[in-house]
């Protein structure tokens, strides 16, 4: 068995439609019978345009929205089957990276103070020396100064604050991490340092992760796998390169085809 088993994973919504007089109800399958394996210390890249399921997935994977049917396994225990406290007490073995690291951090609260809540949820009593340089250690993972550890979310670039919300999100000693469109809205020469960030932490640290992007380019650049999504399916998977040099799928060809190509007429 994979690290992560995903198996037949549906995630609808029920939308009213229609009229006070005549009220109709209208399913969303966002997620409609996804089934995927992760190994431990794999990236996979998960792509599809734009409302094809990807963030109801993984918010799914981390049981923050149940699922309507299908199982996910992780490290050998079946998630979908643990009650609420349990899965609350789980809760640390997934992180997030989100599109925006401006909302996800506290703007209230110093990098120090955000990365040393994070360290004591794991470990609540860890204090004093032995924190700081675990915050020390966490920023430099990430490729920050500690110098710069008494400062607030708005005092840093876009760029560094994705650094930040990745020492987070590494800060509990998750066994997944999901990225969901976690350079989406960076500039392009940020883009591809954070990528390289991700990269490295992949081979230092064993990473496990779920990369997602609506961009194919992206993730064949990040991936050992790829797995490429349409309305709420998995049309097609394979290793990064397989996919990304000889797709199957007509979907996927058409994704690779939208790619923009900056070196086009050279
Ligand atoms: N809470 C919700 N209630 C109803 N529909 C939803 C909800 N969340 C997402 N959806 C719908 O599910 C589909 C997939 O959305 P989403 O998972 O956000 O896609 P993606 O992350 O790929 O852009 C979309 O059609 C979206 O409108
Ligand atoms: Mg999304």
């Amino acid at each position: 068995m994979s690290y992560l088993e995903i198996k037949n994973l549906h995630t609808h919504f029920s939308q009213r439609t229609g009229s006070v007089f005549s009220p109709a109800k209208h399913i969303v399958r966002a997620v409609n019978g996804v089934s995927l394996s992760l190994e431990k210390g794999e990236i996979l890249g998960l792509v599809g345009e734009s409302g094809c399921g990807k963030s109801t997935f993984s918010r799914t994977i981390m049981q923050l929205i149940p699922a309507t049917s299908g199982s996910v396994v992780l490290d050998g225990e079946d998630l979908s089957a643990l009650s609420h406290a349990e899965v609350r007490k789980r809760r640390l073995d997934f992180q997030m990276v989100f599109q925006d690291p401006y909302a996800s951090l506290n703007p209230r609260m110093t990098i120090f103070s955000t990365l040393a809540e994070a360290v004591r949820q794991r470990h609540p009593k860890l204090k004093g020396d032995a924190l700081f340089h675990r915050v020390e250690t966490l920023m430099a993972t990430v490729g920050l100064d500690a110098k710069v550890m008494r400062k607030y979310p708005h005092e840093f670039s876009g760029g560094q604050r994705q650094r930040i919300a990745i020492a987070r999100a590494l800060a509990p000693e998750p066994k997944l991490i999901i990225a969901d469109e976690p350079v989406s809205a960076l500039d392009v020469s940020i883009q591809s340092q954070i990528l390289n960030l991700i990269t490295s932490l992949q081979k230092d640290l064993g990473l496990t992760m779920i990369f997602i992007s609506h961009d194919l380019g992206v993730v064949h650049y990040i991936a050992d796998r790829i797995a490429v999504m349409y309305q709420g399916k998995i049309v097609e998977s394979g290793p990064a390169g397989k996919v990304f040099h000889e797709p199957q799928a007509d979907y996927t060809k058409r994704l690779l085809a939208s790619i923009p190509r900056l070196a086009a007429n050279c």
